[in-house]
């Protein structure tokens, strides 16, 4: 028997049950092989192959210019380094959002190209029909409410959403909407913990948090974020495991040094 059949592989279901059992959920990101295959030997729960691409991976300043065949190669990168972790892909900005035909087209595309395990897009009313069109297909579906970056011209800031009566009784609206809809699992991103914990502990459906407090019933990061690579971006709700950009930084300029000054390489280093 091989190792990789004695690995108890992370399904929708898992969570589903780590959600009853009130243990937490993991979910980081990653973009490409190497780094996916760390985080799943450190244990995580689920990898999100999050259109957080286009900012980390191809340096736009939103997450909307990134296409659907940069995410299928992402997705394929990621699911060659994982043995463990349930791998969700999100869909970008534009490709489901016009028609339900059409989102089903790019699940599809998704599953089928990349072998990923489910897809993730932004929304909950406005997008119903294409969420039910990709459930109604088998393809497991996670959902993303409140601060959801592909209406970043929308709402104009990355600041928390909300806060106020009216946008927060359409979040709770929204959250019990998509649990209706069959959606395995939901993202709270930045909006108040009070809320979260609210919308946590009345959907059955687990809630995963980014910036939405301890109440959620998992907690995702962007691992660029995690682990410092990214030393620009300090949001209060940001823990950093790592202060990686100073790390490499150094690496690189002693490297510099070191070749300059003919250290590198020595005799040791050579044939
Ligand atoms: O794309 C992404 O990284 C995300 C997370 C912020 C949840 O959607």
């Amino acid at each position: 028997m091989s190792v990789h059949s004695e690995i108890k592989k992370i399904t929708t279901e898992t969570l589903r049950k780590m959600k009853f059992d009130k243990e937490k959920i993991t979910m980081l990101t990653a973009y490409d092989f190497t780094t996916a295959k760390m985080v799943d030997a450190g244990g995580i729960d689920a990898i999100l192959v999050g259109d957080s691409a286009s900012n980390l991976m191809a340096g736009y300043e939103t997450t909307l210019p990134i296409t659907l065949d940069q995410m299928i190669y992402h997705a394929q990168c990621v699911i060659r380094g994982v043995d463990r972790a349930l791998v969700v892909v999100d869909l970008p900005f534009g490709s489901y959002q016009s028609n339900p035909e059409k989102a089903l087209e790019s699940a599809v595309r998704i599953m089928k190209e990349s072998e990923a395990h489910a897809i993730k897009l932004e929304g909950g009313k406005e997008v119903e029909k294409s969420i039910k069109k990709i459930v109604n297909a088998g393809i497991p579906v996670m959902g993303h409410l409140g601060l959801t970056p592909q209406s970043i011209y929308q709402f104009g800031t990355y600041k928390v959403r909300a806060k106020e009566d009216e946008e927060a009784e359409k979040l709770m609206s929204d959250a019990k909407l998509l649990e209706d809809l069959g959606c395995f699992a939901l993202v709270l991103e930045k909006i108040p913990a009070a809320l979260a914990k609210k919308v946590s502990e009345s959907i059955s459906i687990p809630t995963i948090g980014i910036g939405a407090g301890p109440d959620c019933d998992g907690q995702v990061l962007v691992y660029h974020d995690m682990v410092g690579m990214n030393k620009d971006f300090t949001p209060k709700f940001l823990r950093r495991y790592l202060d990686l950009y100073t790390e490499i930084t150094g690496a690189v300029s002693q490297y510099v040094k070191d070749v300059k000054r003919a250290d590198f390489p020595n005799q040791e280093e050579s044939y």
